[in-house]
């Protein structure tokens, strides 16, 4: 039907009207490239813009939207997009931090949030999810994803998206979704940004694409290229990505951005001698709107009146992007998404603010906490210090769209200030997140020892993770470890609470201080999050989506490698030629699926049978039992290793979780169910299935733990 509708507007367009709607351009804001050309309202008049990008707020986007509908010659309302990555006004963690939860549910919730209050604005489309694995952690786009692991990002990328676009898309408080960046992104050469991506057709199926049909399979709109090259050829003119498998394997029916000027770009890639003949590689890869590039607008005519592009593709591109008008339903109210007093109630409202300080208490990860010096009790005098005790600003981590950085989001001196009381707790700031200035340090070392225990809140800027923030050093930087070298000398506990956006190097941390609190960039109700999960009034549930290597030359670091031919015998780790660094160990500081809580588990594991066809299912039941003195949520975790494959096989891979709430002293009984469509692979013809064979498996609270049980997979 939406096919049909579009069709009956198609029909009435010129050729110039049918490019104006594959164009995108921003209002001016956030730029995060060249500004190709700032007459974007200019073009609005004459019909040459389907899209903006970067515009909020229904009195703005209102007089946009009256231009389009009253000023053009067929009046198509105008989508507007912009990058809603974690929050719009209300600030959640960093997509990375949340997934840290493990909790669908909740970053369905998030997501829901974000698309009501981005809606209130007059937003309909988001630039989101981002729904790249990443395994370098010198990739500053690692905090805008789900972390390393294809099974978990897949299943959060559904759940994010289902969170954005609801049930109903005409609904006016849902909004487009946008599964970016196709593809491969985030294997970029050495985690630096924008960079070149080489893998094996295998590689790719088996890692980075499953999140995106994942996305697709939850009913995503819209899809966003990357800006990487990958085998050669740059995503946005990748006919075998787009044409062959997004809209052919796949049969996506919705449309395909470019990701800001990446159409362009594939002229300094090598790829395309000049603008027009970059303009005609993507159109005939399957680009249908080109954001900010200008090239379409510029050059499609042309190259259609050459033959070089053909109208079918241009209809085909304009068909995709009005079905997703009409589904937003802006052909019956252009204006259904300028509602002045859902702007007023449907943003940072209480409900939302809640639901930040659940979901950023529910992201934080306990990495280290010796004689159990966390919680903290409520009689011991603590010092609070650190340059990030009275952040608000770096609090709601980078991509955090119209978030207030100052005003809005509460610090954790605030948080402090609410739990302990103005006056109860000491402070000092010791020292800035960069620079050198160590003046501070004096006043740091004598506040901490007046207190019985410090508090250092330390980490990155907001804008050291992101786009375009690749690192070499994934040290914490400037002066700060210099910092809490001086507080630990005091003889004080000191707990450390982390804000940053991807994983740190942290090894002379873990053997120095007593604690270490992962708060990522908690979000707006980030500083009352760290203090409920500090007196624990939360007990942190949340398990790493990422590894956190001992040294950035461990990097990419991911739990599910390969044993390679000469993997290295726990026995003797100073064994030579064998797969090592001479250095360092293979293994990772905190594995991927860590996290303490402030209570224990125990796990019994059985399984129903050693031997399985293709047609039966294997049950896996873990009691897990909540052994300590508090209750506690703990993430239930099922690995499973291939022995024998005609693919190598990786170490192991998850295949299933859930995440259980457990009284103290009682067992939860977790099960889950086997079959042979859980043994699958993409095997060396590329072809998905199992073979018959031996597999392990263990049930834990984390990757790094031994398999307990085997069974064999055999033939009918
Ligand atoms: O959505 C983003 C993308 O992730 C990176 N480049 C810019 C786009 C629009 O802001």
């Amino acid at each position: 039907a939406y096919t049909q509708k579009a069709d009956s507007v198609l029909n009435l367009m010129t050729l110039e009207e049918k490019i104006g709607q594959t164009v995108l351009f921003t209002s001016g804001w956030d730029v995060t490239g060249p500004s190709m050309d700032d007459n974007y309202k200019e073009y609005l008049k004459k019909g040459s813009l389907g899209a903006v990008f970067n515009a909020f707020t229904t009195k703005y986007n209102r007089e946009l939207q009256e231009i389009a509908v009253e000023d053009t010659r067929l009046g198509i309302p105008l989508l507007f997009g912009y990058d809603v990555i974690h929050g719009h006004r209300t600030i959640f963690p960093i997509p990375l931090g949340e997934s840290a939860s493990w909790d669908l549910e909740l970053m369905e919730k998030t997501a829901r949030v974000a698309a009501i209050e981005a809606s209130a604005e007059g937003i309909n489309w988001t630039f989101a999810p981002m729904v790249d694995v990443a395994r370098d952690a010198r990739w500053g786009r690692i905090a805008e994803g789900a972390g390393e692991d294809t099974y978990l990002g897949s299943l959060i990328a559904g759940a994010r998206v289902k969170g954005f676009q609801g049930d109903d898309l005409s609904a006016n408080n849902t909004i487009l979704a946008c599964a970016k960046h196709y593809a491969a992104y985030g294997a970029a050469m050495a985690g630096r940004d924008y960079n070149t991506v080489d893998m094996s057709e295998n590689e790719l199926r088996t890692t980075y694409l499953p999140p995106f049909k994942a996305a697709l399979d939850a009913g995503v709109a819209t899809f966003m290229n990357s800006f990487n090259d990958l085998n050669g050829v740059p995503a946005t003119g990748n006919e075998f990505l787009l044409r062959d498998i997004l809209k052919g394997e796949w049969a996506f029916n919705g449309f395909v951005v470019t990701d800001y000027t990446s159409l362009n770009e594939m002229v300094p890639h090598g790829y395309a001698k000049d603008e027009k003949q970059a303009g005609e590689i993507a159109m005939n890869a399957g680009v249908d709107m080109d954001m900010q590039g200008g090239i379409y607008m510029k050059y499609l005519k042309k190259s259609i009146e050459e033959g070089k592009v053909s109208e079918a593709d241009l209809d085909d591109a304009v068909r995709r992007i009005l079905e997703m008008k009409f589904r937003l339903g802006l052909f019956d109210d252009p204006y259904r998404y300028l509602d002045e007093k859902r702007e007023k109630e449907d943003i940072l409202n209480d409900e939302h603010l809640e639901i930040a300080r659940d979901a950023a208490r529910k992201s934080m990860v306990l990495l280290k906490n010796k004689n159990k010096v966390l919680p903290l009790s409520p009689d011991r005098k603590v010092a609070l210090i650190g340059p990030l005790v009275k952040d608000e600003k770096n609090i709601i981590g980078n991509w955090a769209a119209a978030g207030d950085r100052g005003g809005t989001a509460v610090s954790v001196f605030e948080g402090f200030e609410e739990r302990v009381g103005k006056g109860n707790f000491l402070y000092a700031e010791g020292c800035k997140l960069t620079g050198d200035d160590i003046s501070g340090f004096a006043e740091a070392v004598a506040t901490a020892k007046k207190a019985d225990v410090v508090v250092m809140v330390v980490g990155e800027l907001e804008g050291m993770t992101g786009e375009a923030a690749s690192r070499t050093d994934i040290n914490i930087p400037g002066k700060q470890k210099a910092l809490i070298e001086a507080v630990k000398n005091t003889g004080k506990p000191v707990v450390l609470v982390l804000m940053n956006g991807r994983p740190l190097t942290l090894e002379w941390e873990n053997n120095t201080v007593d604690a270490i609190l992962e708060a990522w960039w908690p979000g707006t109700m980030g500083g009352h999050a760290v203090t409920d999960v500090l007196y624990g009034d939360y007990n942190p549930s949340g398990k790493l989506t990422v590894s956190f290597p001992r040294t950035v030359g461990q990097l990419p670091l991911f739990y599910n490698h390969k044993n390679t031919g000469r993997p290295v015998n726990p026995g003797d780790p100073d064994q030579k030629y064998v797969s090592r660094y001479l250095n360092t160990p293979n293994t990772p500081l905190f594995p991927f699926g860590y996290g303490l809580s402030y209570t224990d588990f125990s796990y019994e594991v059985a399984v129903d049978k050693e031997r399985i066809t293709p047609a039966d299912t294997l049950t896996v039941t873990a009691k897990v039992t909540n052994t300590g003195n508090r209750d506690g949520e703990e993430v239930v975790q099922l690995y499973l290793h291939d022995k024998v494959a005609s693919i190598t096989p990786p170490v192991k891979q998850l295949k299933g979780f859930e995440k259980v709430f457990i009284r103290k002293g009682e067992t939860a009984t977790v099960k889950f169910e086997l079959s042979a469509e859980d043994l699958k692979f993409y095997g060396p013809d590329l072809e998905w299935k199992y073979e018959p064979g031996e597999f392990e498996l263990f049930v834990a609270g984390n990757s790094d733990m031994p398999f307990t049980h085997s069974f064999e997979l055999v033939a009918e």
